[in-house]
């Protein structure tokens, strides 16, 4: 098993050496990892955010643990050269379409949450964001209109391909869970949106078995904090999950909770190759203090273990482990508690 390990900028390394650390108590067979320069740090070192060679380790790996991009230093660059360039660029090059955002309610936090604990103690969610497409990917630029005046522009469009595999990607997930889909879309005002639910609509005829319902994405949002109990799978595009999944995060108690997946369709020897990493950013006003809380990046290892390693039951020990961990009362300054990054892996460690 190959591991390329991409920590970046701001806490994205402090995080992930302490899913590595997680990774390394489990004792796994034949585990090979590099580590390559990503986002500002790629940017100070070899003049780019994406340099070609980490790109090509990503492409040997079998999996890529990812930390987090972002550097207030870089954002006067031109856009090209700016750190979030190299998460899309992985994104596009490494053809991964879905990103799965699972969110549920860990016990004992139900009061952390910015819900009423008896609405939040029901969140258990799954958000399947399209990550190659939309508005992220179409072309852009900037102009004058005829009479001067600056204008910014973003081409926003889905194929209908792009849309299947996704909506596959999203009834499958469903089909894995409590069976029920929920297709978030702008369709009563954008024609991306309605090529987005007809092809939702078609595809649902290949899984008569999944309840499939829409919902525009204004009332998605109004939902998700009304009774976000109601939710099995979100399917979803780029910018529309970008939007949610933050949403969803402050349901559950703090964006240092929530792993991801980035999957694509390359089989690896053990599974399917895919980039894990935590939903939240670099946090530059934190970094180099100790003060993040790594629990996302260790679950982001656990996606990792299940999806490209397959190792259900690692992941499943790792996940156990962060539970009981929250559970006995430990608390990250995100959760108004005193723990550091490195106490957090130690409980971690010490439950596994
Ligand atoms: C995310 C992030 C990225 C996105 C940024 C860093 C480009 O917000 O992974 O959710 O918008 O996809
Ligand atoms: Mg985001």
């Amino acid at each position: 098993m190959k591991l390329a390990v991409l920590a970046g900028d701001g806490i994205g390394p402090e995080v992930t050496a302490q899913a590595l650390r997680v990774l390394d108590a489990l004792r796994l067979p034949r585990l090979t990892i590099w580590h390559g320069d990503v986002g500002g740090a790629g940017y100070r070192r070899h003049g780019h955010p994406l340099p070609p060679e980490t790109l090509e380790m990503a492409k040997a790996a079998d999996a890529v643990l990812f930390g987090a991009v972002g550097d207030p230093d870089c954002d006067a660059l031109e856009r090209r050269l700016r750190p979030e360039q190299a998460i899309l660029g992985l994104r596009r090059e490494l053809g991964l379409f879905a990103n799965l955002r699972p969110a549920r309610m860990f016990d004992g936090l139900e009061d952390l949450s910015a819900l009423r604990p008896e609405i939040a103690r029901r969140i258990d969610l799954l958000i399947v964001r399209e990550l190659n497409g939309d508005v992220y990917f179409g072309e852009k630029g900037m102009r004058r209109t005829a009479d001067g005046r600056r204008e910014g522009w973003d081409a926003m469009s889905y194929a209908e391909d792009e849309v299947r595999r996704i909506a596959r990607t999203g009834f499958a997930a469903a089909a894995s869970r409590k069976g029920r889909l929920t297709s978030v879309d702008k369709a009563n005002v954008l024609e991306t949106s309605q090529l987005w639910r007809d092809v939702m609509v078609e595809t649902a005829a290949e899984f008569p078995e999944i309840a499939l319902d829409h919902l525009y994405v204004d009332n998605a949002a109004m939902q998700l904090v009304k009774d976000p109990g109601q939710f099995d799978v979100i399917v979803t595009g780029n910018l529309f999950g970008d939007i949610l999944s933050d949403q969803a995060s402050m349901c559950v108690g703090s964006i240092g909770l929530l792993p991801s997946a980035a999957l694509g369709e390359r089989q690896t020897e053990h599974g399917i190759f895919g980039l894990y990493e935590p939903i939240h950013g670099s946090a530059p006003d934190i970094a180099g203090q100790g003060g993040a809380n790594p629990l996302a990046a260790i679950l982001s290892a656990a996606m990792m273990l299940r999806h490209s390693f397959g190792r259900e039951d690692d992941a499943a020990r790792v996940e156990q482990a962060v539970a009981r961990t929250l559970a006995s009362g430990i608390r990250g300054y995100d959760l108004g508690g005193q723990a550091g990054t490195l106490a957090i892996g130690d409980a971690v460690l010490a439950n596994l």
